[in-house]
């Protein structure tokens, strides 16, 4: 009775959720990332097994135990996230919180790359595939695609553009500026093709359980 869900208005659905940091390697010891503790998406995750949703966790590296119910799939790259959320497919809903590093090294060094006493090598970058834009536009599209963005300026305008290029149903738009990223609280936008919906700061938890609600509201 304990982990019985809350309501069943997700019985019967499959979810994707991506959460954490990607880590792209540098050398064996060094690593590209941003910054992501994977809160909130493992709040959603767990929000959305409450609600009864086959959940698939696809997760970077965190520190956080997983929530009950969920199956996690452990990743390090980003085009091991894009790998694994394949895999995973086809799912009703898919919402993409993952702080996915834009850029990898060209060649990763198979040895630490030492000091020379010279000015120090320039790393070769370039772009990691958008997971996120791949499954809004691709074959297998979940009915329901949610994007997040971390954004510390022109936070709707920024998050409407993503909507756009990335085929999402909604972004959940997310001020970062000024912030402590990793907190236990949220203050986020929810931004659709028909408009903006303004939240007041809640915890993640709280975030999370709204966001659930609204997902099995949209796949009734
Ligand atoms: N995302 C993704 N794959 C990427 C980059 C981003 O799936 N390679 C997803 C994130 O999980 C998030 C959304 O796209 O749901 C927005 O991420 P964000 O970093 O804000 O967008 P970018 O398109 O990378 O734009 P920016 O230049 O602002 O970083
Ligand atoms: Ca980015």
């Amino acid at each position: 009775a304990m982990l019985a869900p809350r309501d069943a208005s997700l019985a019967g659905r499959h979810v994707l959720v991506t959460a954490g940091p990607t880590h792209e390697p540098i050398d064996p010891v060094r690593y590209i990332a941003n910054r992501s503790s994977g809160r909130q998406g493992y709040a959603i995750a767990g929000a959305l097994a409450a609600l009864g949703a086959r959940v698939t966790l696809v997760s970077g590296p965190v520190a956080l135990p997983t929530p009950a119910q969920v199956t996690r799939v452990d990743v390090e790259t980003a085009r091991e996230m894009a790998a694994a959320v394949e895999a995973a497919l086809p799912a009703d809903a898919a919402v993409m919180v993952a702080a996915v590093a834009d850029w990898r090294a060209e060649d990763a060094a198979g040895q630490k790359i030492k000091k020379t006493g010279d000015a120090p090598a320039a790393l070769r970058l370039v772009e990691n595939p958008d997971i996120l834009a791949t499954l809004g536009r691709g074959a297998a599209r979940p009915r329901l695609v949610v994007g997040f963005a971390a954004e510390t300026e022109k936070v709707t305008e920024h998050a409407a553009a993503k909507l756009a290029r990335k085929g999402a149903d909604w972004i959940v738009a997310n001020d970062v500026s000024g912030d402590v990223m990793g907190g236990a609280s949220n203050a986020v936008h929810l931004v659709t093709a028909t408009g903006v919906e303004t939240w007041e700061r809640l915890p993640k938890d709280e975030v999370a359980r709204r966001l659930a609600d609204r997902i099995a509201a949209a796949l009734r």
